[in-house]
């Protein structure tokens, strides 16, 4: 008992100590890049740590196990099948990253009707050679920088669903609501939210690179923009993995 508890006091010193080193190189960056965002110095270290051979186990960059994002975006794809997803609807995947999963909704959807988005377009531009030359041009998937604009015109399409997936877990504590802000302002009434993401007991920082958010303070983000996260398999997309669906008040 007691060696367990000195374990997890070593572990959380530990924690403590990487996430000051980077507090200090976010604080850098941020000097070095300023008005820009967490989310974006996500993305630059990613693709330096793609670069380095540093990410494993990813499901952003090229160099991942393919064949497993493949079947993870058929077992998504056939969850939202089973929610009532035809090929007429309009998907939007926010925080699209590399677009394995939106492959798999570009070939089941009719041309157009897959809308990509991200903080960054320097993912989903990369994504896009691994794909027949004449493949991008008759699935015409809409992949955009989200942006006031974009949101506008992403809105304009009357999404039938979103999804985000591997996104939350990203986004510091003081950005979550500006996450939400964006990812709500593309929904109509019917359209249908899923977002994959472990909620958590209590909020912090997880290395390497992972935000943990309590229910609670996902809540409080969602209760200034008239909604709420409901965790029940009777709400949910993708029952066999951990995630909730964002409802209106
Ligand atoms: C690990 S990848 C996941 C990609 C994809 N959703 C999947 O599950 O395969 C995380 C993606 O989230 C994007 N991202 C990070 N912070 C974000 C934010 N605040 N809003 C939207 N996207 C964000 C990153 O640029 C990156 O493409």
């Amino acid at each position: 008992m007691i060696g367990k508890l000195r374990a997890w006091l070593a572990q959380r010193r530990a924690w403590r100590r990487r996430r000051r080193k980077r507090n200090k190189k976010y604080a850098r960056w941020l000097a070095a890049h300023p008005g820009q965002s967490y989310a974006q110095f996500y993305v630059e270290e990613t693709r330096r740590q793609i670069d380095a051979g540093m990410m494993t186990y990813s499901n952003i960059g090229l160099d991942v196990d393919i064949g497993f994002m493949k079947s993870r975006a058929q077992r998504i794809l056939e969850a939202f099948k089973r929610a009532g997803c035809q090929p007429h609807h309009v998907v939007v995947d926010y925080g699209c990253g590399s677009l394995w999963i939106g492959e798999a909704f570009m070939d089941y959807l009719e041309p157009g009707n897959y809308v990509g988005l991200d903080v960054a377009d320097g993912f989903y531009v990369e994504a896009l050679t691994r794909f027949p030359e004449d493949y991008v041009a008759e699935r015409r998937p809409m992949l955009r920088v989200i942006s006031p604009d974009s949101l506008r015109e992403v809105r304009d399409r009357k999404p039938d669903f979103i999804l985000s997936t591997g996104v939350l877990m990203h986004v510091p504590p003081e950005d979550m609501t500006n996450y939400f802000v964006g990812l709500t302002a593309v929904a109509l009434p019917h359209t249908r939210i899923e977002i994959g993401y472990q909620a958590t007991l209590f909020s912090g920082w997880e290395p390497p690179r992972f935000w943990r958010h309590s229910r609670f303070a996902i809540g409080s983000a969602l209760a200034t923009l008239g909604y709420r996260a409901r965790y029940s398999a009777g709400h949910r997309i993708l029952t066999a993995t951990r995630g909730f669906a964002l409802v209106r008040r």
